[in-house]
């Protein structure tokens, strides 16, 4: 037996037991003759220690010690004499009879402490060391128990977990596929599925009336602190059931996790936002309802005073910041900077201040008198000590614009307490997207995604203006400004479903080819169903209070895509290469 415990687990009562542990040597110090050596597994760190008046080997080796060597060592459990409260084993050590260095360790470059000196390039590059930290066992820790939690409630509810394949054929959810060469098959790929969708679908076809997977997902999209290339989603799908049921069984779900994870209660309905009033109000298709400072149209109560910037825009919105009167002349010449950045791409920023004694400041005095702006004000509802923030230009624009200056305001007032949850279903998003530049309508979920039923006539309409406004039967799931999850109830219909592809412009012949086994699919039987997808790497931040996905997933890759730890994506042989007849345009340079 290697190890009779773990070092985490000994406590005063095991004292004068004889006990075996093994581990990794987070640090060794001599003190006035005795060797002291913190051990750490990923239970715990437990003192050893080895007294000057031990046998000579033995207090060589206890001197010999460097920083990661793995040893095992075999002593007596003592009451320590100087106690550490902040260990749970700091109450004993470990008086040691014997070390067996199991394997040394080049000095690893960086400390493998909570707070390491390492970059993150170089943490990276060494992931293994990293994951031997703290904060990351936590992390991967916290998402084992997420992923059980999942299994019991699904499982409960007579879901069976089924798995699809990963060379498949590709599916459209917005982002590009990666693509895998078939060397049976000269110049043929399969695509990585970016979710299981036409799958899991085809399963409800099948009669497995309640599925769900928790399953790898790849997408050749922009990288940001919540995208990885490949992610994981708990997917999930469910047969005869209308919008309602799916919402009632996930947020049952999310709910038992907040409570058995974090212990957490979500106290009544999660409340419901149309995707119009996200837009509108909060200026972005997933608010972050954990403070107000809601988006306010203004534009009539602006226009025609004579200020051309706002006499010639379609829209004017504005933000109440509460508390910001005291805002400096130089704060507010900051902040007019942060919106003009192209990340957020404003012209200008108009505010106005309602100071203390209730006197009006704004930067366009020039052209509003006291009691107009004092009316702007009123109409916002601010007090005295508040400051208005003014964008205008393009409606949708502009509430994106207003939304991100909101989200960076909540975040200079301290308003977005990451252990305050507050989550959100979106619904009613429009099914469809007009893109201006291909002429076209885009889906606005997925081409599988049923439009509302009150919404059929308007789908069968051939205008334009018609189409625009038809409804998705979609939801969203929103946590604290991040969407963690989405899906909608399904078309079961091949009429339904040509009819969408001939909305996107995908002739018969193209679907035919990319979704005849669908379409025909529904010609067998298929049942009303719907489901949706949790990014599950993004349930596990939130839940650890972080906003990057990165720390909760073992072996991930960087912005650029890359594994730097292996060192991938790499070329590969030419033998390789023609065996699967590719010929590359890229130079190695
Ligand atoms: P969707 O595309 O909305 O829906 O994806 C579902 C959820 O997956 C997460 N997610 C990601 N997480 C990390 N990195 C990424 N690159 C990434 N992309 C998406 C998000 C998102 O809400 N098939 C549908 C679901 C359905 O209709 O049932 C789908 O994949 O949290």
């Amino acid at each position: 037996m290697y190890r009779t415990h773990t070092c985490g687990e000994l406590r005063i009562g095991n004292a004068g037991q004889t006990v075996t542990l093994a581990g990794w040597v987070q640090k060794s110090r001599k003190l006035g003759g005795m060797t002291f050596v913190d051990l750490r597994d990923r239970y715990g760190i437990t003192q050893l220690v080895v007294d000057a008046t031990a046998d000579a080997p033995l207090v060589e080796t206890a001197s010999s010690l460097g920083r990661e060597w793995v040893i095992q060592v075999t002593g007596t459990v003592v009451e320590r004499q100087s106690k550490n409260a902040k260990m749970p084993t700091g109450d004993i050590e470990i008086s040691l009879s014997e070390i067996k260095v199991l394997n040394k360790a080049n000095i690893p470059p960086f400390t493998i402490e909570d707070e390491s000196d390492g970059g993150e390039e170089l943490r990276a590059k060494y992931r293994y060391l990293d994951l031997r930290r703290n904060p990351l066992q936590k992390a991967l820790k916290l998402r084992h128990q997420i992923a059980h939690e999942v299994r019991n409630y699904l499982d409960a509810k007579n879901f069976l977990e089924i798995e699809t394949p990963y060379l498949i054929k590709s599916t459209p959810e917005g982002a590009r596929d990666f693509v895998v060469p078939s060397r049976m098959n000269p110049g043929q790929f399969y695509a990585l599925p970016q979710s299981p969708q036409t799958f899991k679908q085809l399963l409800m076809v099948a009669g497995y009336d309640r599925y769900f997977q928790i399953v790898r997902c790849f997408r050749d999209e922009d990288l940001r602190a919540d995208r990885q290339p490949e992610f994981t989603q708990i997917d999930c799908e469910m047969s005869f059931v209308d919008q309602e049921d799916v919402l009632d069984t996930f947020e049952g779900m999310m709910r038992t996790l907040f409570k058995n994870v974090l212990n957490v209660e979500i106290e009544g309905r999660i409340p419901r936002m149309s995707w119009y009033d996200a837009m509108d109000f909060y200026g972005s298709d997933k608010p972050d309802i954990r403070f107000g400072m809601k988006i306010h149209e203004i534009t009539d109560k602006v226009q025609g005073h004579g200020f051309s910037v706002f006499d010639s825009v379609e829209y004017v919105g504005a933000i109440n910041v509460e508390g910001a009167a005291e805002y400096t002349r130089k704060q507010i010449d900051e902040i007019t900077e942060w919106v003009k950045r192209p990340q957020v791409g404003a012209k200008g920023l108009v505010y106005i201040k309602i100071n203390a004694d209730g006197s009006i400041k704004s930067s366009v005095d020039k052209f509003y008198s006291a009691e107009e702006l004092k009316a702007v004000a009123d109409y916002m509802e601010a007090k005295a000590g508040d400051m208005i923030l003014v964008l205008c230009g393009a409606k949708r624009k502009t509430q994106t614009m207003l939304g991100v200056l909101r989200l960076e305001m909540g975040n200079r007032l301290g308003l977005r307490d990451p252990f305050n949850f507050a989550p959100l279903w979106v619904v009613d998003f429009p099914l469809f997207e007009w893109d201006d530049e291909t002429q076209r309508f885009y889906a606005m979920h997925h081409p599988f995604t049923a439009p509302k039923p009150e919404h059929l006539e308007l789908y069968y309409s051939d205008k334009k203006e018609d189409l625009e406004k038809v409804c998705a039967n979609a939801y969203d799931f929103v946590l604290n400004g991040t969407e963690l999850g989405g899906g909608s109830i399904r078309i079961h219909e091949a009429d339904m479903q040509q009819r969408m592809f001939e909305i996107l412009g995908i002739s018969k012949e193209d679907a035919e080819y990319k979704f005849g086994f669908i379409i025909n699919a529904f010609k067998f039987g298929a049942p009303p169903h719907g489901g949706l997808a949790f990014g599950f790497d993004r349930v596990c931040s939130l839940f650890g209070g972080q906003e990057t996905i990165r720390d909760y997933i073992a072996f991930p890759k960087n912005n650029q895509g890359r594994d730097v730890m292996i060192d991938s994506p790499s070329y590969i042989d030419q033998e390789q290469m023609d065996e699967l007849f590719l010929e590359s345009k890229a130079s190695k340079e």
